[in-house]
């Protein structure tokens, strides 16, 4: 059989070998001192002129990153989407609070977790802080230190871990701690108090401390980390007072921020004002 491909080969080889001695002559060039097509200043004009060129552009960045930085202040962020709608948030830190309340191996993990948070709140420590006037906003826009106004844990009764240390956890009636999340400035109007509700047909019976769950006005406005480096957020603790019949069922609890002008029924935000949790107590 003729194969008209066999023919074509055989001139090939003449015109590799041309192929390869022009790409060997475009690395190095013998003749004219080119490498890749250049000669050794141009290449140095080349490497010149990107230097140049990014250090350039590496020292418009810093310029103008230093010019907005000299912008900034301390002390409060620059940029604050419309100030005062704070978030709230549990302790426990988990959203779902299912235990065997006579396991406590089980509930060991929420004690533990509400015990390291209540740490900054020992009487000992707040003791160091300002006793301030209840009901009424401590501002203190004229000092550069400011002060914080003192929160015991003790103020939180059975739900302090210090007369119940499992903070009912073993008896099927679990404390829940609720806390607004700081805004810097926020001064709510009114009354601000934690009311929650069980998600279902029957009523929960539930314990407020302080009483009638109360966020004294005292503890705004909060002035930022750095001016207000040991504040405290005021806390108030919630007793679910649940009784045999409602163990071994999933209860959805809601906790709202009302008797304020802070908004509490955002649509696209579930945590704007209020918060949502589940709890299972299994016997
Ligand atoms: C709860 O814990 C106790 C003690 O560990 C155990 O005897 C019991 O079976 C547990 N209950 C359930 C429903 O798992
Ligand atoms: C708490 O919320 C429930 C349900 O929205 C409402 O019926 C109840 O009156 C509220 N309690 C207080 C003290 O505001």
């Amino acid at each position: 059989m003729s194969n008209p491909a066999i023919s074509t080969k055989e001139e090939k080889p003449e015109e590799q070998k041309e192929n390869q001695s022009s790409w060997k002559d475009f690395v190095y060039n013998p003749r004219t001192g080119e490498f890749m097509g250049r000669t050794a200043s141009s290449w140095a004009l080349i490497f010149l002129f990107y230097l140049v060129f990014y250090g350039f552009l590496a020292g418009m960045f810093s310029l103008t990153m230093w010019v907005m930085l000299q912008t900034l202040d301390e002390y409060t962020p620059k940029y604050r989407d419309r100030v005062s709608n704070p978030g709230l948030v549990i302790r426990p830190r988990l959203m779902d609070i299912v235990f065997n309340r006579t396991d406590p191996l089980k509930y060991g993990k929420y004690v533990q977790n509400l015990e390291t948070f209540l740490k900054q709140y020992n009487d000992m420590d707040q003791e160091k802080n300002e006793l301030c006037l209840a009901g009424q906003f401590f501002e203190q826009d004229d000092q550069a230190e400011k002060k914080v106004c003192q929160f015991k844990r003790s103020l939180l009764r059975q739900c302090s871990g210090l007369s119940d240390t499992n903070f009912g956890y073993a008896e099927g009636q679990p404390c829940v701690l609720v806390k607004m999340n700081r805004i810097i400035g926020l001064k709510p109007e009114g009354d601000p108090y934690i009311n929650c509700t069980a998600k279902r047909e029957a009523a929960l019976q539930m314990q407020y401390f302080p009483s009638e769950g109360r966020f004294d006005k005292m503890y705004f406005p909060y002035y930022g980390k750095k001016a207000h480096e040991k504040y405290v957020q005021p806390l108030v603790a919630v007793k679910l007072l649940l009784t045999k019949e409602d163990y071994n069922t999933e209860i959805n609890v809601e906790c709202k921020v009302e008797g304020t002008n802070l908004r509490n029924n955002d649509d696209r935000d579930k945590f704007l004002g209020r918060v949502t949790f589940k709890v299972k107590v299994i016997e």
